[in-house]
């Protein structure tokens, strides 16, 4: 070719009406476009199909609907293919591309409305209640068989007018010995000296301290029961346990006598163990009470006699002690053993049944 030919063809070229340099470039792209477009859309269909028929979960659907047909997805993706599109072709490239959101959307909408309602199906299925199952059988505990007869105790003497006070486990020696009449050389000292905390502290072995407590802090008349653990020096056996459990009496006033102890023991006796019991006193020693006695019962028709507390009346050392004056105010005071009284009322032969925690013992109270 001359140069002369290729300059004219350059320029020929060069010189052509823009309009038809336009759409002879233009024609064949058209054309590709649409069928390209086609295709795309084929591939698309085909890839939700799959992903919907996968998709076994509400979530993961989501997850995919978004991907295809979020704001910044892959449909919309496809619809910038528009701008490109010629003119005269835009329309059924609009129709295409809406056929494909709408069938989209709709293929989206029915695959949920499916998954939610057997995921619901599934859910009430899971936690559907068969209520003709027998259910499930929380078993009941109830109180310890001391603390009952404690109770029952309490309440006996609270209908009586007295009150409940309680005081420490661990007593100075002057509670435990000295305000009760019971001075550092005297042997009766022996028969209570337990656990000692330190030099003048110790386990108390009886709740007679009590009794010194509340005096010390209310004129009389004072009308209590003392509840509470005690320890003892003593080796466990049958009808021995190192701790155990006391409740006290105090009854403090003007005039009482013998005579009123025995008539509240004989109310006690009848509410705790039933009618037809008899009761006597022997004479026994406790240095905080003058004159002392042993109180026993007989069960009606039984041959021997149970002893069930000591007892006496509150010696004038011990109102001195706490600040009463003994001409003025009298009183009576007993120990019992609520173990004691519950192994007499049950006929329980055995202390240590208590504290075993044998479920099968603690299950017949
Ligand atoms: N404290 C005595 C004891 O433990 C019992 C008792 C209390 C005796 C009150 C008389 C008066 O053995």
């Amino acid at each position: 070719m001359s140069r002369a030919s290729l300059r004219r063809s350059f320029e020929t070229t060069r010189g052509k009406p823009l309009v038809n340099e336009k759409s002879d470039r233009y024609t064949p792209r058209q054309m590709s476009d649409l069928t390209d477009l086609g295709k795309r859309i084929a591939d698309l269909n085909g890839e939700m199909a799959r992903g919907l028929a996968e998709a076994s979960d509400v979530q993961t659907l989501e997850r995919f609907r978004v991907e295809y047909l979020g704001r910044k997805g892959r449909i919309a993706q496809l619809f910038r293919v528009l701008a490109e599109v010629a003119p005269d072709d835009k329309r059924e490239a609009g129709r295409l591309l809406n056929e494909l959101k709408d069938g989209a959307t709709s293929a989206f909408e029915e695959r949920a409305a499916r998954l939610t309602s057997s995921e619901l199906q599934e859910r009430l299925l899971r936690e559907s209640v068969d209520v003709t199952l027998p259910g499930v059988c929380r078993p009941f505990g109830h109180l310890h068989p001391l603390t009952q007869v404690q109770r029952e105790i309490e309440s006996i003497f609270m209908r009586m007018g007295f009150d409940v006070a309680t005081g420490p486990e661990i007593e100075t020696e002057y509670y435990n010995f000295e305000a009760l009449n019971i001075p550092a050389d005297h042997p009766a000292r022996a028969d209570w000296d337990t656990f000692y905390i330190s030099d003048t502290t110790l386990l108390r072995p009886h709740t007679s301290p009590v009794q010194i407590h509340v005096m010390e802090s209310t004129p009389p008349p004072v009308r209590i029961i003392c509840p509470g653990r005690c320890y003892r020096r003593d080796a466990q056996d049958a009808t021995h346990s190192p701790v155990f459990h006391q409740i006290e009496l105090l009854w403090v006033e003007e005039g009482l006598s013998l005579a009123n102890l025995k008539y509240v023991l004989e109310l006690f006796t009848r509410e705790f163990f039933g009618e037809g019991y008899l009761m006597r006193f022997s004479g026994d020693f406790f240095p905080f009470t003058e004159p002392s006695v042993q109180v026993h019962i007989k069960a009606p028709g039984a041959a021997g006699w149970m002893e069930i507390m000591g007892a006496g009346m509150v010696d004038p050392a011990v109102l001195t002690a706490v600040g009463y004056d003994p001409e003025c105010v009298s009183g009576f005071a007993f120990g019992l053993g609520i173990e004691r009284m519950a192994m007499l009322k049950y006929g329980i032969d055995d202390i240590r049944a208590f504290l075993t925690n044998d479920l099968r013992f603690i299950r017949q109270f």
